[in-house]
């Protein structure tokens, strides 16, 4: 590359770039460095013909840049820009963005394992992981997934169930969930068309019956006000660190103005309003006993939340309480809920937790690597089961 005597002025006669001469040789490296404002980014823009110099001459291989067309440009220039946008779209729509341009009538689009070998190389891969298997799949890629997961399922319960058994808390209509909500562990299934998600599930006049039938109803209200005043009591008192205590409480950053007018109002008072106590239940709902430290849940409540489960499932659901993991049929009943079956996906929930049908119980780092242990166990599985010989071959 041949840069002679460039100047570049802009409207106003303001000059950017005045007489840069600079050449580079084939395979020589070579950086631009100055001062903010110098003109380093001008100088790249004028080399990738994205502006026109003013005078003076940048040449590639003897040829004048003028003379290039856009594709010999963009084929043979790379620009990595210094403030990096992400176009809304798929992961591949942003990693292709610039080569579908260019690839139409020149080249093909880089197959798939060309993609995973460059997200590979730049150190993206861990993180690819854990994006793809912590999203909730969009519906109907998600029906389309339906059958493949729920094998995968299958197939992770029955040949490393064990093997994950300290990391992974599996959904398990008997026992109390500490790594979910309350609201899980009280229906273990999810809302149909989501009509009845966590915030509005209080809407819902037979749950919230069958919650004052078992006496919940004003436990979970004491829950959810010992929750509030918990989380604005570290608010006054820490001043500082407040986005790592909304991950120790079920009150989200967004509320604290709403909740700490609620507790002003309410005083020692109890809540009388209908909307107060909502408000409190949604807190003592979304509470999960192992993250939301901040306030320790009375073992009674526990039992309670068992015992009204069984009730919800069986009397209200239909679920044959005998034979719950067993793969049934769907009962009709009861439209509005969808119970956690191990035979059907849960379209509310991320790719992981369909895939392992239970929470990760571990922290953040551990659970990176626990990520990657569950996608080479479904990879080897998938390969076993489809080896001839797989019965042997796995045991
Ligand atoms: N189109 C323009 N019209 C007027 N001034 C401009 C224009 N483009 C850039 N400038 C100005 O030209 C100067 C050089 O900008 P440039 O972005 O090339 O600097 P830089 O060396 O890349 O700086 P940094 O290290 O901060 O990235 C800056 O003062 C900038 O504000
Ligand atoms: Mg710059």
């Amino acid at each position: 590359m041949d840069i002679e005597k460039a100047e570049f002025t802009v409207s106003g006669g303001i000059r950017l770039l005045e007489d840069i001469s600079l050449q580079v040789k084939p395979g020589e490296m070579v950086a631009l460095v100055g001062t903010s404002g110098s003109g380093k980014s001008t100088l790249a823009l004028l080399m990738a013909q994205l502006y026109d110099l003013s005078s003076g001459s940048i040449r590639y291989d003897g040829h004048a840049i003028g003379s290039l067309c856009k594709a010999d440009i963009s084929h043979n220039i790379t620009m990595i820009a210094q403030h990096p946008y992400i176009f809304t779209g798929t992961v591949r729509e942003n990693l292709l963005y610039s080569a579908s341009s260019i690839c139409d009538e020149l080249c093909d689009l880089p197959v798939d394992e060309k993609i995973y070998e460059v997200i590979q190389n730049v150190g993206l891969e861990d993180d690819f992981l854990h994006f793809g298997l912590n999203m909730v799949m969009p519906k109907d890629e998600g029906s389309q997934n339906e059958q493949k997961i729920i094998q995968i399922r299958q197939l992770v319960a029955e040949y490393v169930h064990k093997k994950f058994l300290d990391d992974i808390e599996f959904f398990d209509v008997r026992e109390f969930s500490e790594h979910s909500c309350l609201l899980d562990n009280l229906i273990i299934g999810e809302s149909v068309n989501e009509t009845y998600s966590i915030d509005r599930i209080i809407e819902h006049i037979g749950f919230m019956a069958i919650l004052k039938k078992f006496v919940l109803d004003q436990e979970l209200e004491h829950l959810g006000w010992k929750i509030e005043q918990a989380t604005i009591d570290h608010v006054h008192q820490k001043k500082e660190g407040h986005k790592s205590l909304f991950q120790v409480s079920s009150m989200e950053a967004g509320e604290l103005i709403f909740y700490t007018r609620l507790l002003l109002s309410l005083g020692d008072g109890k809540p009388q309003m209908t909307k107060e106590r909502d408000a409190l239940l949604v807190l003592a709902l979304r509470y999960i006993p192992d993250q939301h430290t901040l306030v320790d849940l009375d073992p009674g409540i526990k039992e309670k939340i068992v015992r009204m489960r069984h009730f919800f499932l069986s009397e209200v659901i239909g679920v044959d309480m005998d034979n719950p993991l067993k793969g049934q049929a769907l009962p009709t009943q009861f439209s509005d809920f969808r119970p956690f079956f191990p035979s059907v996906y849960i379209g509310t929930r991320s790719l992981l937790i369909n895939i392992v049908f239970g929470q990760i119980k571990c922290g953040m780092q551990k659970s990176r690597i626990l990520e990657k242990e569950i996608i080479a166990c479904c990879f080897l599985l998938v390969f076993l089961t489809r080896s001839k010989n797989r019965r042997s071959i796995l045991r």
